[in-house]
């Protein structure tokens, strides 16, 4: 083992090493975007033995941190004092089996993992958790995102938990009605921009550089650290057996890299002894990263994004290089489907009586099409991450059936004839 701190921020560019009380999310050498390195103490059975034990109490307690489904796997995310976490806690979302999505897919099975079952509804709070955590560390006098709506609900609800002033932008007419009173009730400043997704990301960057407000979107690598639990807790929900895909969708491609470094990272520390295929999938409007790959990522791509699935309407997507590095090392593969093809999914887990937000549907719109082309076989082990909770967008789902008002006569009347046909 080196004589390097047991965790600590490098530069995956340049190799530029940093400790863990900095501010940064680039490299103050060559600009790449830093990464958190761990060197656990422990590997393998008694590493999965720390993580399984941790779980089998974690529910017999009301303490956050001993609770939370990021916080388990601390060695892997970030040693803080448990005084200094900022848990609600988190993380501890179930993983669920419904024939119809299977059906719907071509798979003999399925299985849904619901990132919609965190605090706020979706799974930036895994990485949101680690961001305040370590806001506190260093000091940090506000902090500031740039969001489609779920990332800034969850700054919003962990920085008023942290007492620290929170600052968001949001695309002006963007962002769905659920998540903006989220954001705006848990207390952010929630100034709307008038440009898109992509503008108000470049605004969050100038405001940290220029103003010393620390920024929380997935460009910081703690976020990233935070977000990696979700494949962890799904290996130790599958027993530590290794399915053959994890699909999920697509927009900054914080997620994505995140999925990468943590199932890199269970190989290399022995949870787990085959790499599952990471499969990404894009909006068919905003898919520069399906784009790029159908061309072996020869060149980066940026486009003016549109889709109805408004989390991941985004053009120029930020961890772009490391989400590259993510698809390499799992054999994966990025598709782009049309919102026709989101919305039917969605329409779908809706009715298996799991739903999702459009966005989240993406991952089982991809599935399906991945069978279908024989990329993957109906036999093979998959999981659909499912990143939001259907109640997010609630305009979402204008789709489902609903009547206009009747009075209880005429519903009565109604329901007499529905059943009568049978
Ligand atoms: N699914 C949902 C529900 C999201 O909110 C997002 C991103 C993604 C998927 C894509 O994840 O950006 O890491 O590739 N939402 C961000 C936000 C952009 O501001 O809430 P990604």
């Amino acid at each position: 083992m080196s004589d390097l701190p047991a965790t600590r921020v490098r530069c995956p560019d340049c190799g530029t090493v940093l400790d863990t009380s900095t501010a940064e999310s680039a490299c103050p050498k060559c600009g790449g975007l830093l990464a958190v390195e761990h060197e656990p103490a422990l590997r393998g059975a008694a590493l999965r033995a720390l993580f399984d034990e941790r779980a089998a109490t974690a529910a017999l307690t009301t303490n956050a941190v001993a609770r939370s489904g990021v916080w388990r796997y601390r060695e892997l995310v970030l040693t803080a004092d448990d005084d200094t976490i900022v848990s609600h806690p988190e993380g501890n979302t179930p993983v669920v089996a419904r024939d119809a999505a299977a059906a719907y897919a071509g798979l003999d099975g399925l299985l849904l993992k619901h990132e919609g079952h965190n605090p706020t509804g979706s799974f930036k709070d895994r990485g949101m958790t680690v961001a305040l955590t370590q806001a506190r560390r260093i000091g940090a006098r506000a902090v500031a995102c740039a969001s489609t709506g779920n990332t800034s609900a969850s700054l919003s609800a962990y920085a008023s938990q942290a007492g620290i002033p929170s600052f968001v932008f949001v695309p002006e007419g963007r962002v769905s009605a659920g998540k903006l009173a989220q954001t705006v009730a848990y207390g952010a400043r929630t100034l709307q921009i008038k440009g898109d997704f992509d503008d108000c990301l470049r605004l969050a960057r100038d405001a940290s550089d220029t103003l010393g407000v620390y920024l929380v979107n997935s460009v910081n690598p703690f976020r990233i650290e935070g977000q990696k639990t979700i494949v962890f807790e799904l290996l130790q929900q599958l027993g530590w057996q290794s399915p053959d895909w994890i699909a999920l969708p697509a927009g900054n491609l914080g997620n994505t890299s995140a999925f990468g470094k943590a199932l890199s990272e269970a190989h290399a520390f022995g949870l787990i002894d085959r790499v599952p295929r990471l499969l990404a999938v894009q909006a068919a409007g905003a898919a520069p990263f399906a784009q790029a790959y159908a061309d072996h990522f020869a060149q980066r791509i940026s486009v003016r994004a549109e889709t109805r699935a408004t989390a991941i309407r985004i053009g120029d997507p930020a961890s772009w290089d490391r989400a590259v590095r993510a698809i390499a090392a799992t054999n994966g593969v990025v598709e782009s489907v049309t919102d026709d093809e989101i919305f039917a999914a969605k329409a779908v887990i809706d009715r298996c009586g799991v739903g999702c937000e459009p966005a989240s549907a993406a991952s089982v719109a991809g599935v399906r099409a991945l069978v279908a082309r024989g990329v993957i076989r109906r036999e093979e082990r998959v999981v659909a991450v499912l990143t939001g909770h259907l109640l997010k967008d609630p305009g979402g789902n204008a789709s489902h059936e609903s009547t206009p008002p009747l009075t209880p006569d005429e519903a009565l009347a109604l329901l007499r004839e529905v059943i009568d046909q049978g």
